[in-house]
Order: structure tokens, then sequence, then C-alpha cells
């Protein structure tokens, strides 16, 4: 009996769980602790655990076969060490490999070491020095926290004065605590932002596929830097040619870097690009995760077996697999509570959703994930608990279908105070069009 388990509790980690609990050789999914979503699944089970000793023990206790980290939170508290010194199973790197996302520092000078395209970049723990840099360069600059930052650490500076000041609260009045004890002042780079995940046993790679995130709270990439408001998948921004260029010169460079410097990496490798104006990409970011949301349209496209391809992950056998998807495009938007990013406010009912959930277990061309929701204590009722609430995904022929169709489930959900972007897809959508009108005007 092939028991499983998932750590974190947002749309990320339903997903994922969803995914795995498709394959006929899992009988059941435990996740840690998960969501009103994972909590109402079928083969899926919440456990109450989040410090790494209860969660070994359990491990140990249920014989889980293999325990999959959705959140980078643990991976940086060094989780897939101390599983794997209790001679666990686990899916994600270690405490060191996961540092291409702990910190910016240690990205960039990777980077730079492996010649891997990035914006041009210093570092600095002296607030005196950050200033005359960005008097010497001007903006537009990017100031980043190196440390985690739960999303707060990036400022894009469209003056020098928003630069000086983002300089004094990470630097100086540690508005972040130790995570910006020193920062990152890099060029400001132009293009599109697309999110292109891998898996690795930590010589092999098995691309996923692509997605393009959206950041911002509101319509036109306008209002505060979020978590990600909707993602879509595939995104026609990679083109075969490109997809092939981000493989030889960013993904291939990075694996055989990290070998090279003696780290192992296994598990899912996210690099956030951009794509500028000249078709080149660049790292923007590194995640050593899934990204939340674009996991949830990723696993609905997905039609090979994810347990399977993380057994071969496991086993250094990647080369050895093969992912089928759905050619259709999935789309979901986030439902985020009121007051998200700053101040998300808690408890409201959620309303229309029984529905959907019941309609879904038959229905596999749409699935509603679930992040900060929770039962209520009469056991029947719905409540947000957190930040982004849900993420309405739906499969169509192309990106306005899928944009069409999930929008049209989103109507049916409602509870006081829920934002969601009204334009999820449209750059790519709008982008499909000016490709098509130039393949037709070549005709
Ligand atoms: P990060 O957490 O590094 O992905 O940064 C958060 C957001 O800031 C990204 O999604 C981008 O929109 C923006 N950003 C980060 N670095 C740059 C850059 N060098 N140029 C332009 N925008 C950036
Ligand atoms: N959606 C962006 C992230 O997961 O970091």
């Amino acid at each position: 009996m092939i028991q499983l388990l998932v750590i974190g509790s947002g749309g990320r980690e339903h997903a994922l769980a969803w995914k795995l609990s498709q394959s006929p050789r899992v009988h059941r999914i435990y996740v840690a602790p998960g969501n009103a979503g994972t909590a109402l699944e079928p083969k899926l089970q919440n456990v109450p655990f989040s410090e790494i000793a209860e969660l070994i023990e359990f491990a140990q206790k249920e014989h889980i076969a293999i325990t999959i980290v959705g959140p980078e939170v643990p991976l940086a508290a060094g989780i897939v060490d101390a599983f794997q010194a209790a001679n666990l199973k686990i899916f994600g790197p270690t405490q060191q490999a996961a540092r291409l996302e702990t910190s910016k520092i240690f990205a960039k000078e990777f980077m730079l070491r492996h010649n891997i395209p990035t914006a041009s970049y210093q570092s600095f723990n002296d607030p005196v020095l950050a200033h005359q840099y960005i008097e010497q360069k001007s903006a537009p600059l990017v100031i980043k926290a190196d440390g985690l930052a739960a999303g707060k650490g990036v400022v894009v500076a469209l003056t020098n004065e928003q630069a000086h000041t983002a300089v004094n609260t990470i630097l100086v009045e540690k508005h972040l605590g130790g995570a910006g004890n020193e920062i990152v002042i890099e060029e400001f780079l132009e293009g599109i932002e697309v999110s292109f995940i891998v898996m690795t046993d930590g010589k092999h790679i098995l691309p996923l596929a692509t997605s393009q995130d959206h950041k911002r709270l509101c319509d036109n990439n306008l209002g505060p830097n979020t978590g990600g408001m909707g993602a879509y998948s595939p995104t026609p921004f990679v083109s075969p040619d490109l997809h092939a260029k981000i493989i030889r010169d960013i993904i291939h460079p990075v694996i055989s870097g990290l070998h090279a410097e003696g780290i192992n990496y296994c598990g899912f490798l996210y690099a956030g690009l951009i794509i500028t104006p000249n078709d080149q990409a660049k790292v923007l970011e590194f995640n050593c995760r899934m990204g939340d949301p674009e996991t949830q349209p990723i696993m609905l496209r997905l039609k090979s077996d994810l347990f399977q391809l993380i057994e071969h992950a496991i086993h250094g056998t990647l080369n050895k697999a093969t992912i089928d998807w759905d050619r259709r495009t999935a789309l979901g938007i986030v439902m985020a509570a009121h007051g998200y990013p700053e101040n998300p406010r808690k408890n409201d009912a959620i309303t229309g959703l029984s529905e959907l959930m019941q309609e879904q277990a038959n229905n596999h061309d749409f699935h509603i994930f679930h992040s900060g929701t929770h039962v209520g204590e009469d056991e029947h009722s719905l409540l947000t608990s957190g930040g982004r609430v849900l993420c309405v995904t739906a499969l169509g022929e192309n990106i306005k279908h899928a944009q069409q169709n999930a929008y049209k489930l989103m109507e049916n959900i409602h509870f006081p105070g829920s934002q969601a972007r009204n334009d999820i897809g449209a750059q790519g959508i709008e982008y499909q069009k000016h490709t098509n009108n130039l393949r037709a005007e070549s005709q």
C-alpha cells in the first residue's frame, strides 16, 4: 500500500496532491497541514503537523513512500536534509541547493560564475555605497533583499528617490529583519515575464509545460506585487526556438553548475524569466519549488502519472521518463481575500462552491483548487483563512476559451470582499492574435 505525504497548505499543494491521487498505484496522500480543498478530496487526508521532527515521526510511523515538499520555507529550514538523515525519501532540494532561492546574492554570483544570462547587479551591506551606486546607475533599478521575505523583498524603483527609500527601509531600518542584512541592486529589465519550471534529479532535466503568472494585484499589471493572481499554460511567449535556447543557455548550465560545485539538486526548479524585446531570455529569479498559482493550470494539463515521475527523479532516472500534456490550454484565476496582500481578512463564508466541487468529480475539464480555506465548525460551511483563497482553473481550446470557461465558473463562487483580476491571460491572447495576423500576412 503506497502512502505519500505532501507538505504545505496552498493551492500548489492541493493541485500536486490531487494529481498524485490519480496514480492508480497510490492509495492515500496525507497533506500537512492542507486546507478545506485537500480535506474534501477523495484519497487525501489532512494531518495537523508542521514541525520537521513531527513530520519525520509521522512519515516513519505511516511508512510514507515519498514526501513531496510544496513551499520554500521548509526547504530553507533543511527539511530534505533532515528526512534524508532519517533514511526517508523526499522530493525537494537540500538546504544548500535551495540557496538558489533563499539567497539572491548566492543566485546572482552563481549565475555570474556559470555565464547564465541575468540582469547586471552589485550587492551591498553598506547603505552609503548602495546610495552612491544608485546615483551612479540611475533609476529604473530593482532593489532586492538577499534573504526570503515572503514576496516583500523586491522593490522596482522607477525613480532614484524610490531606490534610496528602498535601501533605507531594507538595509537601515531593517523592515524585513535579517533577510535584509544584504541587498542586490540590479538593472531593470524590460520585457514579458514567463515561468519556466523543470523537474531534475541532479543530472537529468524534465521540463514541465511553460506558463505565465500575473504578479500584480490589479488589471493591466497595476497595484502591489502579490504571490500571483492567476496563471495559464502553455504560454505562446516561449516559442519552440526560445524553449531550446532556455534549456541550452539557462537550465543546463544551472544543473551542470550545481553538479560541478558539488551540490546535488533533486526537485522542482523554477526559473522566473524575462523575455526581452529581442527575444532573449534572462533570469529574474530562481525558486526551488513549483510556482503558485502556476502549478494549478500545469497539473490540470498533466496527463502522465506524477508519482511515477517523482519516483524517477528520486532514483536518478529522469532520463527514462516521458511526460504527456493535454494539448489544450489551462487557465487559473485566483480569488483573493478582502485586504490581500497587505492585510487579508479571514473567516468570510464562501458560497456556491459545493455544487462545483461535486460536479468536478466527474468533469475533468476544470478544478477549483483551494488555498486559504477551512471547513467551519458546523463541518459544512467553507470559510476563508488566508490571502489567496481559491484558484478557479479550467481547460479550453486556446487561451481565450480557457479564460472564458474559468471566468464563467468563477461567477458561481462568492465571498464578501473577494478580489480577482479580470484580465488573466489577456497578454497571451493579444500576442496570439498578433502572431496569427503576422502569419496570415506572410501567406
Ligand atoms: P522576484 O521575486 O525576483 O521574481 O521579483 C518580483 C517581481 O519584481 C518580478 O516578478 C518582476 O516583476 C520584478 N522584477 C524583479 N527583478 C526585475 C528586474 N531586474 N527588472 C524588472 N523587473 C524585475
Ligand atoms: N507565482 C510565483 C511564485 O510561485 O513564486
